[in-house]
């Protein structure tokens, strides 16, 4: 269930280009977040709150680790935000990802820029599972990178950049052949990412985490929907998803 709380800021730190890292302490949502899910940040002087995925949760120190991307005034000014002050959040917002998977079966996630965190908190839990992870994560340049380490940590991964900076020149679904055999991915980034992802891998399962700019945040205003074969029609990505099984969204 959706709260409104107080999210007390433990740290932040910018570690890659523009990207910042918060961490932030609430029982609530700590004890309650599943991966893909997120957090409604309301910032000071803006009426529209930001969606901001989880990429982390320490349940014994009850803190939630986000990363976000500083692209405008809101989150320049969040990014300003300092140890000890407190967000007004809501959270946990949204259907995460399907976790059900066969023991010793394979995932494979495939990540762009700041779409890349849930899939962090994501590999966590496969691996508790005995799930294997292979990750393919995607930046603009070698600046950007970050979590490297994390992610290698939790099995095979392979860096993309666009420029060829840094790990692999070109794009995530350039990699996709060089994996081995996997039994189903789940993939978040930018939305010509998520089309190239799921028209490459129109045979597999896999799930589909859209990034989207939200207003109410919880399914009462239509600023956030996706076109789907469901006889609904349209679902609205701040409710029913954000994250979809890949068959069932038309992009
Ligand atoms: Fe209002 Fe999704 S943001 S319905």
């Amino acid at each position: 269930m959706i709260k409104k709380e107080k999210m007390e800021i433990v740290s932040v730190s910018e570690i890659a280009m523009n990207t910042v890292e918060m961490t932030l302490k609430n029982k609530y949502v700590s004890l309650h977040a599943t991966p893909g899910q997120f957090v409604h940040l309301l910032i000071k002087g803006y009426t529209l709150r930001r969606p901001i995925s989880i990429a982390d949760i320490d349940r014994n120190a009850e803190t939630i680790t986000i990363l976000f991307k500083i692209v405008g005034s809101g989150t320049a000014e969040l990014a300003n935000y300092t140890q000890g002050m407190f967000i007004d959040a809501l959270g946990p917002s949204g259907n995460g990802f399907s976790m059900e998977q066969p023991k010793d079966s394979t995932v494979l996630l495939i990540g762009g820029g700041i779409g890349i965190p849930p899939l962090h908190y994501l590999a966590k839990e496969f691996l508790k599972q005995n799930i294997r992870v292979i990750s393919i994560l995607g930046f603009q340049t070698k600046a950007s990178v970050f979590y490297e380490s994390h992610f290698q940590a939790l099995g095979d991964t392979y860096i993309v950049t666009d420029d060829g900076s840094y790990g692999i020149k070109g794009l995530v679904t350039d990699v996709i052949a060089q994996v081995g055999d996997f039994d189903q991915y789940y993939s978040c980034g930018p939305l010509p990412m998520l089309q190239a992802v799921s028209t490459k891998l129109e045979k597999q399962e896999g799930y589909l985490s859209f990034e989207e700019r939200m207003g109410c945040g919880v399914g009462a205003c239509f600023a956030c929907v996706v076109k789907t074969n469901d006889a609904a029609g349209y679902k609205k990505i701040c409710k029913d998803g954000p994250v979809f099984s890949a068959n069932e969204v038309v992009i």
